[in-house]
């Protein structure tokens, strides 16, 4: 076992510091230091981050600052900033920054900013015809209907950023997702579909992935079917992919191809050509406003001092949950109804990209790396699953992500729901409180004691809130580099190439070698072969 980060001081020091704050509750924290709030609380462009209902003091967020030092957190950012091949695995760069700066990136010494904005302009120039009905099919009938075909990074951001978007929608083009490989979901996508008027976008950075080529055919034949000719197809389908040579044998020519430069991982590429079924549902202008929103925390992120720079604290705060505290979770909660889908945007970027026992030199890391991270939009989480952040045995982090909005009745119910949990989970509620609860409601006092044990809370839940004023394409744009730095910060501590996926991997093989032949593959372990057989028999085979 390589326990190198382990038996750094500045580990140690932390580990021995956990064991004086750790026993400490939140209330007593914020009794000793009226002015908590405006000691952890910290901007970034329109995001305040208040950290002060985590379970840190002074000292914490000093030592944690000396271990991103130790770990030369600084070097790490310049190196990705300057285009090194950062991804030590696969040999390349991690850009994703490029995609939405005006200055001047470079990969390997050659400049790429260019070639981005070269790229953004001919996407974006596609979007808007398609908006201004200009975009025609085969049967020269407009095209109205915009169908992503993709997976994983070439889905979940567009996806949860165009539902997020929705009020900037145009409401003349429908904008559909399709992800999984169950017929079901392109079959309920289809089933509205107008085929003269409906274009593809085949969103795929390999273009391998077996789940998004599965739905093209489909997809294909569909319309070859209705349009009377696989000649049909060209005006139909674009694609965005680094693949174009089986873009071009799928029958896409490469007037219809994005290309998808290598240095942007899946999942750090909603920025890019990846974007282009939201920048048809939001149009060019709020695309360019969520890349500038990215932008400004880009420069926050490389241009503020560790002690001030909200993505590093809020990673390094989560390295503290995780590692010193025990939490296993982190429950991401956007009282946003049009945030819904940001928990799992945020799954496969931090689960994806630090969910690693490896670190990028190929020794075992020996701590704890990334969270499950989960979620769902307040409030309705709270008459689910909040009961166990209240009662339950698990300390559970949770980020409260909550745009002020402009007020009225049920807006303003909402913020004060966020900001009542927080609270009250931070706070929970003592054997006093609970016994003077019952009392008020003149419950007889052998009842009292009965009950009271049920109503305690023991609260010393940390929770981070980001505020920020209204969910727009800057803010969003905003938020979503925010946790692309955290999670990158996270992986320069812990020593990870966040930036590779090779697990995934398995589970993909796994599937080529099983088939559901006849006779199971000898290979197969008993449990496998069984549940073939099982579904054979079921199928009447
Ligand atoms: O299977 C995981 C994964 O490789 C993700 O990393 C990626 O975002 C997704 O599949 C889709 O990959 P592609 O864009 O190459 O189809």
């Amino acid at each position: 076992m390589n326990d190198a980060l382990q038996r750094l001081p500045q580990w140690q020091a932390l580990a021995a510091h956990r064991d004086r704050v750790a026993p400490r509750h939140l209330r007593e924290l914020f009794a000793e230091d009226p002015r908590r709030f405006d000691r952890f609380s910290l901007s970034a462009g329109d995001l305040l981050a208040d950290f002060s209902k985590q379970r840190i003091d002074a000292h914490t967020v000093a030592l944690l600052l000396d271990l991103a030092a130790a770990r030369s957190l600084g070097d790490c950012i310049q190196r990705m900033a300057a285009g090194s091949r950062i991804n030590v695995t696969e040999g390349r760069a991690a850009l994703h920054i490029a995609l939405r700066a005006e200055t001047r990136y470079c990969v390997d010494g050659a400049e790429v900013t260019s070639g981005v904005h070269a790229n953004l302009d001919r996407f974006l120039r596609l979007a808007e015809q398609i908006r201004a009905g200009t975009t025609t099919g085969a049967s020269g009938r407009t095209i109205r209907q915009v169908v992503n075909l993709g997976i994983g990074g070439s889905d979940l951001g567009p996806r949860m950023a165009t539902r997020a978007l929705a009020r900037f929608a145009d409401p003349r083009i429908a904008v559909d997702y399709v992800a999984n490989v169950d017929p079901a979901e392109l079959g309920s996508v289809l089933a509205r579909a107008e085929p003269a008027e409906t274009l593809f976008i085949l969103s795929s950075k390999s273009f391998t992935t077996v789940e998004t080529l599965t739905n093209a055919r489909t997809a294909r034949a569909w319309l070859a079917a209705r349009l009377g000719s696989e000649r049909a197809i060209a005006a139909h389908f674009v694609a965005v992919t680094n693949n174009l040579a089986a873009a071009a044998r799928f029958g896409i020519p490469a007037t219809g191809c994005f290309e998808l430069p290598e240095w942007v991982g899946g999942r750090y590429s909603m920025w890019s050509a990846i974007g282009l079924p939201l920048a048809c549902s939001i149009g060019a202008a709020n695309f360019r406003a969520l890349l500038a929103g990215a932008r400004a925390i880009d420069d926050h992120f490389l241009a503020t001092p560790a002690e001030r720079n909200v993505p590093v604290l809020m990673a390094l705060i989560g390295i503290w949950n995780i590692d010193f505290l025990g939490a296993a979770s982190l429950a991401v909660l956007p009282y946003s109804h049009a945030l819904g889908e940001l928990p799992d945007y945020l799954q496969q970027l931090d689960m994806e990209s630090n969910g690693k026992r490896v670190g990028a030199d190929g020794h075992p890391i020996g701590v704890d790396t990334a969270p499950i991270v989960w979620g769902g939009a307040g409030t309705v989480g709270q008459h689910a699953f909040h009961q166990l952040f209240y009662q339950g045995t698990r300390l559970t982090p949770i980020d409260f992500v909550v745009p002020a909005g402009r007020g009225g009745e049920a807006q303003d119910a909402l913020v004060t729901a966020a900001f009542a949990q927080s609270a009250a989970l931070m706070l929970g509620r003592t054997a006093e409180e609970a016994r003077a609860e019952l009392c008020a409601r003149k419950i007889p006092s052998e009842e009292v004691e009965r009950l009271t044990p049920h109503l305690v809370c023991p609260g010393n839940q940390p929770s981070t809130t980001l505020l920020f004023p209204e969910l727009t394409p800057s803010t969003l744009g905003q938020l979503i580099a925010l946790y692309e730095h955290k999670v990158f910060v996270q992986g320069c501590i812990w020593g990870i190439n966040s930036f590779d996926q090779y697990g995934v991997e398995l589970g993909k093989h796994m599937a080529s070698s099983i088939g559901l032949a006849e006779t199971p593959a000898p290979q197969l372990d008993s449990s496998t072969a069984g549940l073939t057989q099982a579904l054979r028999r079921m199928r009447g085979g």
